[in-house]
């Protein structure tokens, strides 16, 4: 066995996955979680037992390299010190407090930290725990401020699974059985997308853009719905690391504001570091009225927050004693505790350089690797946000599944990644920034052998 810190390690698979031990747990789990939940199989899933830095031990002993980041949350990599040691302190003094009337002493200097790093100067912050909640404020934020229920989003768009949140995320897979409910409200323009319409990508999209602003939405019922908010991902993330090209952001931004609409950016997945600014709207210019943010924020403890500027915010209410818009969890200590150390070790580690530095490294090795191989459209990223678009043919039609082939294939070589967008075409790379460069050079070898054999 290695004896180099879990962490730092390389893939280490004794017993091909899922071992004898996530087995067994994979029998219990289906006799008593909704089926929904968790995909079993004699092959899936592989149970987490332990996780550091770039590394995750499962139940049967296995070492992955993680480069999902589970899910993006462990940008600083699993378990760093600073924030285990911040949770720890804190769970010996106050575990849980009364968010919105007796708060947690520790939720104002989370939210002075906050509104520090955001684009305005009076920024004011609601918590929650989730990604999905944050946008719900958002949307709800927007509405009070602008009066106009009406949605723009984007095909691609994925904000969260709740009833709002979903209302505004494209997928039918997710929507369909749910449509009677969903708001009807909403309409979506394609997100730009180079690879198919090359330099034509952004006028294709904004072209539409410019027809919902206008028109607003015509519900089902005929009923005419003016855009309030205009919900964006500066970079698609479970859409496919899809990134817009220069300019497209600016311009949106001018658009909407010109409509009357405000610019909601969701960060939940590209912000706090993970595409090499504290907020990737900064990077590819995107002009937000209000901000999301989620996952990386609290370093692996259920943390988000919605920003924005008062003009926005103060069109809610003051509250005389019952908060039109809170949760049991708001302001939870020891995720404040957790959020405050991770905005700490952003600043004392470099953590937004050395994501540059780290991401421009594995974009352009898996680049090289990949060049030139038959059915890989596209390699790209911003930050630690990489995604590699696997599709075939004079039209580039979306390789469906092959993603998710690629990602079991491997797994098996002891390397975790997702795949992503519409048609699960899209390899999704979302590893911590703490990846050595042997680390990386596993990384770019395992995922090369798993493209060439699916793609
Ligand atoms: C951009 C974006 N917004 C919102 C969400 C929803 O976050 P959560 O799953 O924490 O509710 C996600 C989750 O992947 C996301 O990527």
């Amino acid at each position: 066995m290695s004896r180099t810190a879990l962490g730092q390690r390389l893939p280490e698979i004794r017993v091909p996955p899922p071992g004898p031990a996530s087995r067994a747990l994979a029998r219990r789990l289906r006799d008593v979680e909704s089926r929904n939940v968790t995909q079993v199989t004699e092959k899936w899933p592989v149970f987490w037992d332990e996780a550091r830095g770039a590394n995750v031990r499962d139940a049967d002993g296995n070492v992955y390299l993680d480069l999902t980041g589970a899910f993006g949350v462990a940008l600083l990599g699993h378990a760093h010190p600073a924030v285990v040691e911040s949770v720890r302190a804190q769970a010996g003094r106050l575990l849980h407090g009364m968010g919105d009337v007796h708060p947690p002493s520790g939720k104002v200097e989370l939210l002075e930290r906050l509104a520090a790093l955001s684009p305005w100067e009076d920024a004011r912050v609601v918590l929650s725990s989730t990604g999905s909640e944050a946008v719900e404020t958002a949307l709800k934020t927007a509405l009070m401020a602008t009066g106009r229920p009406g949605i723009l989003a984007f095909e691609g768009g994925y904000h969260g699974l709740t009833m709002g949140a979903l209302a505004a995320t494209a997928r039918s897979l997710f929507r369909d059985p749910f449509l009677a409910r969903l708001y009807g409200g909403v309409a979506f323009a394609p997100f730009p997308d180079p690879v198919r319409y090359g330099a034509g990508a952004a006028e294709r999209s904004l072209a539409r853009v410019c027809e919902i602003l206008e028109s607003g939405v015509t519900a089902s019922d005929g009923s005419v719905h003016p855009i309030g908010a205009v919900l964006v991902e500066p970079v698609q993330g479970r859409g496919g690391a899809r990134v817009a090209p220069d300019g497209f952001m600016a311009r949106l931004s001018r658009m909407a504001a010109d409509a009357g609409a405000l610019v909601i950016a969701d960060e939940v997945f590209t912000g706090m570091g993970r595409c090499g600014e504290v907020l990737a709207s900064a990077r590819v210019g995107l002009r937000a009225d209000l901000v999301c943010l989620g996952k990386a924020l609290g370093g692996g403890m259920p943390l988000s927050a919605c920003l924005a500027p008062r003009r926005v915010m103060d069109a809610w209410p003051e509250s005389g004693g019952e908060a039109l818009h809170t949760s049991t969890f708001l302001g939870h200590p020891l995720a404040c505790a957790a959020g405050v150390a991770v905005l700490d070790t952003i600043e004392a580690e470099g953590v937004l350089e050395r994501v540059r530095r780290v991401g421009g490294r594995l974009v352009t090795k898996l680049r090289t690797a990949l060049g030139g191989l038959e059915g890989v459209a596209d390699v790209r990223g911003l930050g630690l946000m990489l995604g590699i678009e696997l599709a075939r043919g004079p039209e580039l039609e979306p390789s469906a599944g092959a993603a998710a082939r690629a990602a079991r294939i491997a797994l098996t070589e002891g390397v975790l990644m997702l795949p992503a967008g519409d048609h699960a075409h899209v390899l999704e790379l979302t590893p911590p920034v703490e990846l050595s460069d042997a680390q990386m050079a596993r990384a770019v070898d395992v995922v090369a052998r798993a493209v060439g054999a699916v793609a």
